[in-house]
């Protein structure tokens, strides 16, 4: 059933409007955006789509064209975070709604309807679709225009506070931002954003999707860990987020040192992970700099060391996720890594187009050796972020 007639069956008539915004996948910069660092990632031909009609009523409504069933129904004047709303695919939208007012903008009554097309629970930031096409539906209604940047903190405010996931700002900025044949340079802690032009198949190379059907959960707790760390990290170098670190050694050598009175493990543990984020950013760096220089298949080797800082200092890979890198690399991917929060979802394998096929192969056959359900390995194109659609 199309968006159009989901729409039309469950409240009869048209949309004022059709917004839509893509999922992405993240070339290389993982678990730097809450660190103030350097993310690089791109929007994927895969999108969310909302429509909306304005109503006179104060309330939302939401439908889904993947959920059947009854409409979800919230009175504008109680949404907030913790209600019973706030669970939940409809917490997404309802939660963006919140968002908005929270800011200050006069959302008026709406119905909507949701269609995504983004994988859920791949690492494809699905969530982050559905919030940022919300945004601009709910932005357009109540006749406000928002920037890329002002949709994708709307966004994330909805994420963190009101569906309660702790997550940075690269994914909202990546569906609310990209555009079509590009990579998004989005430096955190500057407020800086930069297309840099990517075109895998014009070099001849192709960058697979490798999705380990292994969902992935941000809300299980890892993650915040993570965060965590990190922050408490900054603490103890008395600074307010590792971005502020100008002399990586001198940085690492003060956290492992037992002069901090910390246990040896928590010394240990610390010095991996910020030992990750700031090799990140400089692989992240290096990246953004070779691709200036045209050099597409020269970034291979950042992809494959990001994911070994992931798997060995910052411990967010599986062993699914190992062995699809492992396996593309070993089928001749010119580099592979795990992209996104982590823990399950999809790795990426920069490969030449003749052998896309013989490496996704060569992952399945990895994964039945190893018993592992059968992985889905795609192809994307850098899409633009979020938009009108009718
Ligand atoms: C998730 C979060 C992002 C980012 C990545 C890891 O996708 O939503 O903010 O932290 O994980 O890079």
């Amino acid at each position: 059933m199309s968006i159009a007639e989901r729409f039309q069956l469950q409240y009869g008539g048209r949309p004022d409007g059709v917004f839509s915004a893509p999922g992405r996948v993240n070339l290389i910069g993982e678990h730097t955006d809450y660190n103030n660092g350097l993310v690089l990632p791109f929007a994927i031909d895969a999108r969310a789509q909302v429509a909306v009609r304005r109503i006179d009523e104060p309330v939302i409504r939401v439908v889904s064209v993947q959920r059947e069933g009854a409409v979800i129904e919230a009175p504008l004047s109680v949404l907030r975070p913790g209600t019973a709303a706030a669970t939940g695919w409809p917490a997404y939208l309802l939660g963006t709604a919140w968002a908005l007012i929270e800011a200050g903008i006069d959302v008026p009554g709406a119905e909507l309807a949701l269609d995504s097309a983004v994988p859920v629970g791949a690492g494809l930031s699905s969530s982050a679709a559905v919030e940022c096409a919300t945004a601009l539906a709910l932005s357009t209604i109540a006749e406000v225009r928002l920037t890329p940047a002002d949709l994708a903190r709307l966004a994330q405010r909805a994420e963190n506070a009101f569906v309660g996931v702790p997550t940075g700002l690269m994914d909202q900025m990546a569906s609310a931002g990209c555009r079509a044949g590009h990579l998004l340079f989005f430096d955190v802690g500057a407020g800086t954003t930069e297309n840099i032009p990517f075109d895998p198949a014009a070099n001849g190379l192709q960058v697979l999707v490798i999705d380990t059907g292994v969902h992935h959960s941000l809300a299980d707790g890892e993650y915040a860990k993570r965060r965590a760390s990190c922050e408490w990290a900054a603490e103890l170098l008395g600074l307010n987020t590792l971005r502020d670190i100008t002399d990586a050694g001198e940085a690492l050598a003060r956290l492992g040192s037992p002069a901090s009175g910390l246990p040896a493990a928590d010394r240990e543990l610390l010095v991996r992970r910020v030992r990750h984020v700031l090799s990140e950013n400089g692989r992240v760096f290096d990246v953004v700099q070779r691709l200036r220089a045209g050099d597409i298949a020269g970034i291979g080797a950042d992809l494959t060391e990001s994911h070994i800082s992931m798997r060995d200092d910052y411990e967010i890979s599986s062993i699914e996720l190992d062995t699809a890198v492992d396996a593309a690399l070993g089928a001749g991917a010119l580099g592979a890594r795990m992209t996104g929060g982590g823990f399950g979802g999809s790795a990426i394998a920069l490969v030449p187009s003749q052998d896309a096929a013989r490496v996704a192969e060569a992952v399945d056959r990895a994964f039945a050796a190893a018993g592992f359900a059968a992985p889905t390995s795609r192809h994307f194109t850098p899409a633009d972020g979020a938009r009108r659609e009718s």
